[in-house]
């Protein structure tokens, strides 16, 4: 077996019994008990109606949920039990976050959006415009470099979002809706992008998708329901 077999087979994410509960003036339960095992390199592509509870499953897995209950062990670590300090380090050199709504910072330009991450964790200048440049060339968004987030079209944004959570060539990738708002020709590079990068680094991807075209570029399909104790 070649050595990029056998890294497939080894189990990246555990998810076991996950439960989120909304508290708020109306009580949602947005995750009943989530069972989910992932391995290293596979693409996988969340599905499920609006409102069932994708994104809120992808924050849990992001770190920047914490799960009313239920143990999520990444690299057989339960990331539940993480105090701050620790979420924020896995959350920089773990996690690759793809956010349904670009989360991009509106007063930095695009080049400073994509720098951040990798200056959170202490990348070098020189390896740092490296990698910009590399992901900007790769994304074709070269020419926003300079600007401010607010100037771009939706499917330009999303693109620079997708290099703000590649920058630290994260071993996870987390992708809510990537191509959300954008046409079905980019859709298709985003996909084609996504999935050559995981097959070149072995990067794992958890993709919530209502697209059918998502599912091409994925080893496996999970579809989320209101049941208890779903097994995925
Ligand atoms: N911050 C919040 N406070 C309270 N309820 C929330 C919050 N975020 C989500 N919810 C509720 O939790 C449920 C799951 O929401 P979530 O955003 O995870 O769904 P989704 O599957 O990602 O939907 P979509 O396909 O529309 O993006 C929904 O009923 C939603 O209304
Ligand atoms: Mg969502």
């Amino acid at each position: 077996m070649k050595v990029k077999e056998m890294n497939k087979k080894e189990q990246i994410i555990k998810v076991l019994d996950l439960v989120h509960v909304y508290k708020g003036k109306v009580e949602t339960i947005a995750l009943p008990g989530i069972n989910l095992n992932i391995n290293k390199g596979e693409r996988v592509v969340v599905r499920g109606k609006s409102g069932i509870g994708k994104s809120t499953l992808l924050h849990c897995l992001a770190g920047i949920l914490r799960p009313t209950a239920g143990k999520i062990l990444v690299e057989f670590r339960n990331i539940v039990d993480y105090d701050e300090d620790q979420l924020a380090d896995y959350r920089c050199k773990t996690i690759g976050l793809i956010y349904q709504s670009y989360n991009l910072a509106s007063f930095l330009t695009v080049k400073e959006n994509i720098e951040f991450p990798m200056v959170l964790a202490k990348t070098v200048k020189e390896k740092r415009e490296k990698r910009i440049n590399e992901l900007v060339e790769m994304l074709e968004i070269e020419r926003y470099l300079k600007q401010k987030p607010s100037y771009l079209s939706g499917g330009e944004q999303q693109r620079v979002a997708i290099a703000v959570a590649l920058a630290n060539n994260p071993p996870i990738v987390l992708a809510d809706e990537p191509t959300g708002n954008i046409d079905s020709e980019i859709s298709t590079t985003v996909y084609e992008f996504l999935s050559n990068m995981c097959i070149a680094y072995n990067t794992t991807l958890v993709m919530a998708s209502h697209d059918p075209e998502a599912s091409k570029y994925a080893d496996r399909e999970v579809v989320l329901a209101k049941i208890k104790s779903q097994e995925l």
